[in-house]
């Protein structure tokens, strides 16, 4: 997620800027910049790929006084980190700057219309689109606020703006869409930002802009109104957050943080590539065309830890509805491994980070057998992106905490996507086997909410199992990356031994582990699976074993057997992974909670392994 910052006051904008950008670096940046009116009243942009250390090198010289002016900090989603893509971004006259944290949907037909218009357009990000449309709509409408109600009309997506205007020194103006925007009001000067973290040295006194409202924020003022014009009476709130509470927006860790974040996170990966009147998918032209997706005999996918897992839950999907042998192996192994690859060979790198040394290590090999390589990545411009021959960014934001919640989640939908279009592209899948298929995709962002909204019996057996240390968490088909993945968390935050199985293995060997102090996760969802999974808690609950259940909504077979019940919404069985995981997440994080682990920093764990 990008960082935005605005000042119109009394003061010199340019330390405050700074000093606001510095309180948003925690979001996770490549790059950053700011726009003021230097003392001619020219508009001025500054912007600097890299720390904001290299932004602070380039103003220095500068020595720039102005009393209005917009900061930002980028986290990548179009366009590689550099000085050219970082904010904020101007028109062809360079008399207005915007910068913008979200995903404009529309910008590739947007820059299409504006380049025929004679735009010229210098960056690849969507953000500079918005720039140029409204220096288009000002040819014809002289009046801002005319000019916003047409902008907003134009633009697909979300967005969250700070735009200035050289011919208006005293006004900032922010829109909000879909990403989070708050206005500070301070002793004669205002401000905008991302979250109240920059804010909070200089105010308390904030107004949280709602979707679908625009302001417009002067020194001593600021009037607020809807996308139809009218006005509204915003609440002046007032914020207690101490500096590292706010930066967590208010949660007591980033991993919580996180986790509450994927509803919306989850519908980003869809910007723009979900199309539901055809009851297809499309990916930019970094993605594998059809013809090519055709031409595909083979896939191996391959990843470390929870993307791994990610990549097994692919597996699954990718099987189920494009007709391609899928492999799935661990970068750390299948880099030593002796293959024959024939020409149809894909190679699928899962990686959140996209510097995981063992998972580039093994696209080079591929690489050197001749393989294509497509990957799934988090972070724009990784070493992974630039040695993929097509990236699905899974639109992520930056994740902080170590234990990885909402990339995991993205990566999934990533392979929900590509199954789509693989599987259309490839006749394998029916037009109204897509259309059910998205859907019902489309209806998981608020069974996730539901699922966050009904945490009481997830706290309840933290609070009963966080002294447990050993568990076995069980999972088949679609489930048994779950399992997998609950697994992980579990280990990677409480410290506690927790195994995974395929369910069926159990009674080969694992079983006679079970005894009373041996609590068991069960992922007891509806599907093919479940009078299997049914048979398998039975064999546990005869040794006495502790069972929790992850199980649909008044399940009645299941509460026979079982301890405990954890609720998650009904899906399709192909979906249902994207649900059952959330409750894993959860009961891990609280476990860790009441044990005293450091969450967001467990002992041992890098964010990313770039290390053999
Ligand atoms: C997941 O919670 C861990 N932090 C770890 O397993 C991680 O998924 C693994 O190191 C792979 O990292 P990557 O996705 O950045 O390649």
């Amino acid at each position: 997620m990008c960082g935005i910052i605005g000042y119109v006051g009394k003061q010199n904008a340019v330390p405050i800027l700074l000093e606001g950008l510095a309180r948003l670096e925690y979001r996770g940046y490549d790059s950053s910049g700011i726009s003021v009116l230097n003392g001619k009243g020219n508009l001025h942009v500054i912007k600097k790929i890299g720390k904001l250390a290299e932004l602070e090198k380039a103003l220095s010289a500068l020595h720039l006084r102005s009393k209005m002016g917009l900061g930002h900090t980028r986290w990548a989603t179009h366009g590689q980190p550099s000085d050219l893509n970082a904010h904020p971004h101007t028109d062809c006259t360079g008399t207005l700057a915007v910068v913008h944290n979200g995903i404009i949907e529309n910008f590739q037909e947007l820059r299409e219309e504006l380049s025929e218009k004679g735009h010229r357009l210098v960056s690849q990000t969507d953000t500079e689109v918005i720039a140029h449309v409204l220096e288009e709509i000002l040819k014809e409408n002289s009046s801002v606020e005319k000019a916003f109600e047409s902008l907003v009309k134009k633009l697909r997506g979300t967005y969250a703006l700070g735009i200035m205007f050289k011919k208006d020194p005293q006004t900032l103006y922010a829109v909000r869409n879909g990403s989070p925007l708050v206005i500070g009001l301070g002793k004669r000067e205002c401000f905008i930002a991302s979250d109240v973290a920059p804010l909070l040295k200089r105010t308390r006194k904030v107004i949280y802009l709602k979707d679908h409202q625009w302001a417009m924020i002067r020194s001593d003022r600021c009037g607020v109104k809807n996308f139809s014009g009218q006005k509204i009476k915003s609440k002046v709130e007032h914020v207690s957050w101490r500096l590292e509470e706010a930066e967590r927006g208010g949660f007591e860790k980033f991993m919580l943080k996180e986790i509450y974040e994927q509803p919306e996170i989850l519908k980003n990966v869809w910007l723009g590539r979900m199309d539901l009147k055809k009851s297809d998918v499309r990916f930019g032209q970094e993605m594998l065309s059809s013809r090519e997706a055709r031409g595909i005999e083979r896939l191996f996918i391959i990843g470390c830890g929870t993307a791994y897992y990610a990549g097994l839950c692919g597996k699954y999907i990718l099987e189920r509805y494009t007709g391609i042998p899928v492999e799935v192996d661990l970068a750390s192994e299948f880099r030593y491994r002796t293959l024959k690859l024939s020409p149809g060979t894909a190679v699928l790198a899962v990686s959140q980070s996209g510097e995981t040394a063992d998972t580039l290590a093994s696209i080079r090999r591929a690489k050197e057998l001749g393989c294509r390589i497509i990957s799934i990545v988090n972070v724009v411009g990784s070493t992974l992106t630039r040695e993929s021959d097509a990236v699905i960014y899974t639109q992520a934001g930056p994740e902080i905490s170590v234990a990885s919640t909402k990339a995991y989640l993205t990566q999934l939908s990533a392979f929900y996507l590509l199954s789509v279009f693989w599987g259309r592209a490839r006749g394998e899948m029916s037009l109204m086997e897509a259309r059910h298929l998205l859907t019902e995709l489309i209806k998981i962002p608020e069974k996730i909410q539901w699922v966050l909204d009904h945490q009481d019996p997830i706290k309840a057996c933290a609070r009963k199992y966080y002294s447990y240390r050993n568990w076995f968490y069980l999972g088949r088909g679609f489930n048994y990356p779950t399992a997998l993945e609950g697994a992980l968390k579990n280990k990677e935050v409480s410290y506690s031994h927790a195994e995974a199985y395929a369910a069926g293995e159990m009674k080969h060997g694992p079983i006679a582990l079970i005894d009373r102090n041996f609590p068991v996760i069960a992922i007891l969802s509806q599907g093919g699976v479940y009078e299997k999974m049914i048979s398998n808690i039975k064999e546990i609950e005869a040794r006495r074993g502790k069972i929790i259940a992850i199980a649909n909504p008044n399940d009645k077979v299941v509460s026979k057997f079982v301890n405990d019940v954890i609720e998650v919404p009904e899906t399709l069985e192909e979906l249902s992974p994207l649900l059952n995981v959330i409750p894993l997440q959860l009961l891990a994080y609280y476990m860790a909670l009441y044990r005293g682990c450091d969450i967001d920093r467990p002992r041992n764990l890098a964010k990313s392994v770039t290390v053999e």
